[in-house]
């Protein structure tokens, strides 16, 4: 089976005192390995909450989601664990922890993997190698540019290895320039096999992803091939 994700008539009702406002309406979803997937649309539209339980930071009111292969229909704990070992984040402000270095920050998802010392430093500077920054193990986040960080918070979404990278807004705090590098690098990161799906309010960003998908209001409003996208890489 080749579906990471597999979304089956998601609602999500978010309950305000007595009243109830549908953030998410009936969403269908399949995404296969090794896709590149955009999620835009305005604000309110329900991407942050649709990121939510891709990312099984929450969960869905009602409707089935599974995520490669498993049913995130489960407990808190067992919930965790899938987000741990399936999915690497990467958020518009980093989340790097300042008083952490840049290894160290790295090496954080893989606490919970049951791994060396040893296993674990080896793991990060891997994936610290992939995104060019072995240079700056030492460094705190302080240390670093804008475009930097997003790098450490690349290498950190990849040490564990996950199905899915899940990046939310990833250029929102970046300059035009070094927001264009890290699309190129998810891009890249894309034709190595990774799946990802990159939410973003931004048209032009969402643009570069071989698959769009639109929402609105809370459901899916468009899903369109990017017959562009072999010209823009
Ligand atoms: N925790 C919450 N409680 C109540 N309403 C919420 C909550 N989170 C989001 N909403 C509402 O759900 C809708 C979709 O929000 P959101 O998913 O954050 O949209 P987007 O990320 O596209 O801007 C908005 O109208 C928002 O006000
Ligand atoms: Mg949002």
């Amino acid at each position: 089976m080749d579906l990471v994700i597999e979304m089956k008539n998601i609602n999500k009702i978010y309950k305000m005192g007595n009243s109830e406002y549908k953030a998410l309406s009936d969403v269908n979803l399949n995404i296969k390995k090794g896709e590149f997937v955009s999620i835009v649309g305005p604000s309110g539209a329900g991407k942050s909450t649709l990121m939510n339980i891709i990312g099984c930071l929450d969960v869905a009111t009602s409707g089935r989601y599974i995520l490669d292969g498993e049913d995130t229909d489960c407990s808190d704990n067992k919930l965790s664990e899938i987000r741990n070992r399936k999915i690497g984040f990467i958020f518009q402000n980093y989340n790097l922890l300042p008083k952490m270095n840049v290894l160290e920050n790295v090496e954080l998802p893989l606490i919970y993997q049951g791994l060396s010392n040893k296993e674990m430093k080896e793991k990060a500077l891997k994936s610290l190698e992939r995104v060019g920054l072995t240079s700056h193990i030492k460094h705190k986040p302080s240390e670093l540019s804008g475009g930097q960080k997003q790098r450490v918070a690349i290498a950190r979404a990849l040490a564990t290895g996950p199905e899915l990278l899940l990046a939310d807004e990833p250029t929102g705090a970046l300059d035009s320039k070094t927001g264009k590098e890290v699309i190129e690098m998810l891009k890249e990161l894309n034709r190595e096999g990774n799946t990802i799906v990159l939410i973003t309010h931004d048209r032009e960003i969402a643009q570069q992803a071989k698959r769009i998908i639109t929402v609105k209001d809370g459901y899916i409003e468009s899903d369109e091939l990017n017959l562009e996208y072999s010209k823009v890489i």
